[in-house]
């Protein structure tokens, strides 16, 4: 199976911070870094280095070219990223000293992508391949209908969750990835609702997709029509959370490719994660395959 995923390309630019700033507060950061990011190139970097072949398309300034360098020497294939005259996305990030993060994003490129591009990148794609996409970039409808044409799976990342979600064609989507936060928006479940009362409403309502719900240190669940499964966190030391859901996405996507089962591929995808948890940044801090398929 061939992977495109199209989606968003961020430099981050980290601050840590004692504590998020306030309104009218001017705040000193203890130390400052720019880095690869954007949910979208993070999980194109997670198959990549889980094994997976991926191409990446989306678009970036003159500013991003570094990000290109960075996920070609992770095998991705980024032939599909374009290149327009004016500022790649970039994403604000403050790292607080309980290791949570607050997020500030300019879409730059990726709100400049064009549906004929959308059009010729997906002319190279057929049946059983997937697109996986998130929510930080244009067109996502027009994504998901027109690669449905064309006999390809889809995977949808509702993050970062806004209401542009709830106006896409969900029922199309095969495979459906949520944090707590989205599960719990999209199945419109009570406050104080359990894990597994979010998923069965959440199979209940898009029963022709698989469910993925990432729940934090409750682990994660999966669920389609009757099947349940559930594998804990792997619990390592937390040092920064940015991009741990999208290295989850790439190792459950490329573990299922390479035949593991779902329960392993969660647990795969869990081990992932954990430990992009305990290193500081995002796509430099997704682990390789070595270090999580052992
Ligand atoms: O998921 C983490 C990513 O979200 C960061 O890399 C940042 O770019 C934002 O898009």
């Amino acid at each position: 199976m061939k992977f495109l995923n199209y989606g968003s390309v961020n430099i981050d630019l980290v601050f840590t911070v004692d504590h998020m700033v306030e309104p009218g507060e001017t705040l000193s950061s203890s130390s400052f870094f720019r880095s690869a990011g954007g949910k979208g190139a993070n999980q194109s970097a997670a198959l990549a280095k889980a094994g997976a072949k991926v191409t990446h398309a989306g678009k970036i300034g003159l500013d991003g070219q570094f990000l290109v360098d960075l996920l070609s020497g992770y095998g991705v294939d980024t032939s599909l990223i374009r290149l327009y005259e004016g500022a790649t996305g970039q994403a604000l990030i403050q790292l607080d000293k309980h290791k949570q993060n607050a997020i500030v994003l300019f879409g730059g490129g990726n709100m400049q992508i064009r549906k004929e591009e959308i059009d010729d990148s997906l002319a190279l794609f057929s049946a059983g391949d997937m697109l996986v996409l998130q929510n930080e970039i244009v067109h996502t409808s027009y994504l998901i209908e027109e690669a449905k044409k064309r006999g390809m799976q889809v995977c949808l990342n509702t993050a970062p969750f806004d209401e542009k979600i709830l106006g896409l064609p969900l029922h199309l989507v095969d495979l459906l990835v949520v944090n707590e936060i989205e599960g719990a928006a999209l199945a419109n479940s009570d406050k104080g609702s359990s894990f597994g009362e979010v998923l069965d409403a959440l199979v209940q309502a898009y029963p022709a997709s698989e469910i993925v719900l990432t729940a934090g240190k409750g682990g994660a669940y999966y669920g389609y029509k009757g099947i349940r499964l559930h594998e804990p966190i792997y619990d390592l030391p937390v040092v920064d959370t940015t991009a741990a859901g999208d290295t989850f996405i790439g190792f459950f996507l490329t573990s299922r490719s390479l035949g593991h089962d779902n329960q392993s591929a969660l647990r795969y995808a869990c081990k992932a994660s954990g430990l992009a948890v305990s290193r500081l940044g995002a796509m430099g801090s997704i682990p390789l395959a070595s270090e999580v398929f052992s």
